[in-house]
């Protein structure tokens, strides 16, 4: 007993004296002292050491101690019995809280109503049998815990379940859902990430679950409807959340969508192979708060229908075919102007000018890129004060930006208007009414000068500014930069020293930022620029290091001058520069290297033989420069898809490695060079060479 409660227990004796009411006193007294019962926590240290490692997580569950007071742990405040087991561990991470395995001792645990084991690790066994005898569950959540084999059959009889979660156990099978139809008290239902691929008849089995109200099967490799056997289901009226996405299903799925409810509040279609224009399955649906129908094949436009659709706050119908004009699109939407805060319509042929938004005054999310708008912008852009995330890019929208568009956009962190024929008109001492997170203006006119407007967004992670005409020196940026795009433009001068270079700066590692649910792309693109002096050296998290088309000078070996783990480097391009010297052994550390070319420079010496052991390139160029000596073997780099040494002083036999090893080999340039002796037969293998041998 801590020392709290017994303090609580003399207290409440002392009152006992005081007022002396026995029947009062013992009742207070005994809700106080709820302490668990013997076998119930022996049952509970009987599973702890079922576990191989609980990562401390249960250091709490010691015998001398109330197993009430255990982490996770709550019970009856009548009986003691535990009535609640919550050990779920963070999705997905390497080091889960439990691993080992359940002892069945838990079936002692008779009152439990919540057991929670999600995200640990059981080492594929199967999933216990006596799960199905804790007959007072309410809550069950097995997610992603590495479980394997069958359902057990037993879970049909668990009649007080409300709520279960078998979701992302990859390796669980079963071929029908007999057992779940019996679940009559089921409301939340969440089996995504399981193989349904045998489980022909699963829209009967669910559609005989009268409670349910939300159904998540995202990428559940689900068969397709048989029409015919909808014949045979009565619709059920609860079903308020649904979630097919990614599972490649024809429109066949809308059909009974359309039956097994019309209550819909939420529904997610996405990444599915619906098509023809949205069907008249959602006249009914007026209470839709959100729907997904991204990532298909629809076409047409909205249907008149959703003129009755006044809840919507989400509405995504990104990477379809649909062409309606814009105007008549979003005037269908007008009962939903005081609700909408998400609109994703990219990747589509939405055509038409600029549509009336002025009175969708919660729209925070609005993606219209990559669709065939044309016209103009009107200033009234700038009153969407709740405005968070703008993409209008890749349309044909013209006229003139002005501060005015942006007057309003306190809120704005994302920020695209690239690809269009805008021309930009922003002072340079404007004051933003925003701080972004991301912004790219990559080819929008909006050189020679560095905007300043631009120095003093601190919080940006991701820039873009290709195709600017922008010239001079880079100045001081934002200090969460993470991703640079920089290219084509006439930058000049030393290499700037902004965050995604700096080997020291450790912040930059532990990063996050306002758009933290992403995860940054760590990535610098300089390439067609006039910057000179000296490569900068790689820091661990850099992926991508684009500085081709400059004027670089010097040695490679900066690349790896502070190297002191191995770099996440995939991406090197310093072709057409004026480095010179040799390759140095210290490059052997970018062991991800995908990419890798450094052509047209001044390199010399030997061909190094440490290139052959960067197992992962696909694409290696060398060509255009002064390399000499025989190529050394790369034929355990078998991904190689492009090789190309063209342009050096190679001498030394075709090798035959070549044509053996390299079975992926599309390009291979070995032209001027001062290689001899026969080509090699076994350069015939490979089918899907263009050119070699400078046949071109
Ligand atoms: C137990 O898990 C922790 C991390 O959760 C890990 O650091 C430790 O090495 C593991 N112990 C064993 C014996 O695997
Ligand atoms: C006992 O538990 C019930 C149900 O959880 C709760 O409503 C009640 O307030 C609790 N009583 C005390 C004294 O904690
Ligand atoms: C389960 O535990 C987590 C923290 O470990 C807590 O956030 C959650 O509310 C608990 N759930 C229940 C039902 O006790
Ligand atoms: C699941 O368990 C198996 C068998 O113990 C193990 O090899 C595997 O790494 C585990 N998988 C995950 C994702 O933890
Ligand atoms: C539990 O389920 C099994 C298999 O479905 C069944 O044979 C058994 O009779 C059920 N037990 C109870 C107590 O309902
Ligand atoms: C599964 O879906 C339920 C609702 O049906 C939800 O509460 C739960 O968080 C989901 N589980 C996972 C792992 O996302
Ligand atoms: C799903 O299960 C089927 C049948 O058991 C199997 O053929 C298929 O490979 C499984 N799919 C995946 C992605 O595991
Ligand atoms: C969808 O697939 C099912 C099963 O293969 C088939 O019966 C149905 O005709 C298909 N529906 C459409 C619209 O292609
Ligand atoms: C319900 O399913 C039947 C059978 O496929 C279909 O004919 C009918 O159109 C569906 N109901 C609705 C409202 O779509
Ligand atoms: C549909 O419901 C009716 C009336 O409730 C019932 O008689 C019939 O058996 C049900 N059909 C199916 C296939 O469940
Ligand atoms: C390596 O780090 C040192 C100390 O931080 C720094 O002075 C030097 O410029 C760095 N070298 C390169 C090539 O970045
Ligand atoms: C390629 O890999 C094999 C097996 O690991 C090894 O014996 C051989 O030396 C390697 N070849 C080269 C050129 O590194």
């Amino acid at each position: 007993m801590s020392g709290r409660s017994m303090h609580s227990v003399l207290l409440v004796g002392l009152v006992c004296l005081l007022i002396a009411s026995s029947t009062f006193c013992s009742s207070v007294g005994s809700s106080n002292n709820i302490m668990c019962l013997e076998s119930e926590r022996n049952a509970l240290l009987q599973f702890k050491q079922g576990l191989v490692n609980d990562s401390n997580v249960l250091a709490s569950w010691e015998s001398n101690k109330d197993c009430c007071e255990w982490r996770g742990i709550a019970c009856n405040n009548q009986t003691g019995h535990v009535i609640t087991l919550n050990l779920s561990s963070y999705p997905f991470v390497e080091t889960p809280y439990l691993v080992g395995a359940i002892d069945p001792s838990l079936l002692q645990l008779q009152q439990l109503n919540y057991l929670d084991l999600s995200f640990n690790d059981f080492g594929g066994m199967m999933i216990p049998k006596f799960i199905g005898s804790l007959s007072q569950l309410k809550e069950l959540k097995l997610a992603g815990a590495n479980f394997s084999g069958p359902i057990p059959p037993q879970f049909g009889n668990l009649s007080n379940l409300h709520t279960l979660d078998l979701s992302y156990n990859y390796d669980v099978s079963f071929k029908n859902l007999e057992w779940l139809s019996h679940i009559s008290s089921l409301r939340y239902l969440n089996m995504s990430g399981l193989n349904f691929s045998e489980v022909v008849n699963w829209p009967h089995s669910l559609s005989k679950l009268p409670s349910l109200i939300e159904l998540q099967l995202f990428e559940c490799y689900l068969p397709d409807v048989n029409l015919r056997s909808l014949l045979f289901i009565n619709s059920s009226t609860s079903l308020q959340v649904l979630d097919l996405s990614e599972n490649a299903l024809n429109s066949s799925i809308l059909h009974w969508i359309a039956n097994v409810s019309s209550n819909f509040v939420k529904i997610d279609l996405w990444g599915n192979m619906l098509q023809g224009p949205i069907p008249d399955v959602f006249f009914n649906m007026v209470s839709l708060v959100s729907l997904d129908l991204s990532d298909n094949h629809f076409e047409g436009g909205l249907p008149k229908f959703f003129q009755n659709f006044c809840r919507l706050e989400s509405l995504s119908l990104g990477h379809n075919q649909f062409s309606e004009n814009i105007e008549d699109f979003v005037k269908t939407l007008s009962c939903a102007q005081n609700t909408l805060e998400r609109l994703y319509l990219s990747g589509n042929q939405f055509g038409g000018s600029w549509p009336d938004l002025t009175g969708f005054s919660k729209l925070r999310w609005l993606h219209l890129s990559y669709n065939q708008l044309n016209g103009s912008v009107p200033e009234s852009l700038g009153q969407l004060s709740s405005l968070k995330d703008l993409d209008l890019s890749n349309n044909s929208l013209n006229g003139v930006i002005t501060e005015a568009h942006f007057l309003n956009l306190s809120h704005l962190q994302y920020l695209s208007v690239s690809g269009n024929h805008f021309s930009i008109n922003l002072s340079s001492n404007w004051n933003p009414p925003f701080q972004l997170a991301e912004l790219d203006l990559s080819s929008c006119k909006v050189g020679p000068d560095f905007p300043k407007w631009i120095q003093r967004q601190r919080n940006l992670i991701s820039l873009d500014l290709s195709m600017n005409q922008i010239q001079g020196k880079v100045p001081n940026l934002s200090a969460s930069l993470t991703n640079v795009d920089l290219s084509f433009n006439q930058f000049s001068g030393a290499l700037p020293s902004f965050s995604p270079l700096s080997s020291v700066d450790l912040s930059f590692n532990q990063f996050s930022g306002p758009l933290s649910s992403v995860p940054p792309i760590y990535s610098v693109d300089l390439s067609f620029n006039q910057f000179s002096g000296s490569l900068p050296s790689v820091p661990p998290k850099l992926e991508t290091l684009i500085l081709s088309n400059n004027k670089f000078s010097g040695s490679l070996s900066y690349l790896c001058a502070n190297t002191t783990q191995p770099p996440d480097l995939f991406n090197l391009d310093i072709s057409e520069n004026l480095l010179s010297g040799e390759l140095p052994n210290c490059m052997m550390q970018f062991q991800g290297l995908r990419v890798l070319n450094l052509g047209k420079n001044k390199l010399f010496g030997k061909v190094p033989s440490w290139l052959g052991n960067l197992k992962n390139l696909w694409i290696l160029r060398l060509y255009g420069n002064n390399f000499s000596g025989e190529l050394p073997s790369f034929e355990n780099c078998t991904l190689l898809f492009v090789v190309d040494v063209a342009a050096n002083k190679l001498s030394g036999n075709i090798p035959t490695w070549i044509g053996q090893s390299l079975t992926n080999l599309h390009v291979l340039r070995l032209s001027s060079n001062e290689l001899n002796g026969n080509i090699p037969f076994s350069l015939c293998n490979l089918a899907t060479i263009h050119k070699w041998c400078g046949k071109e």
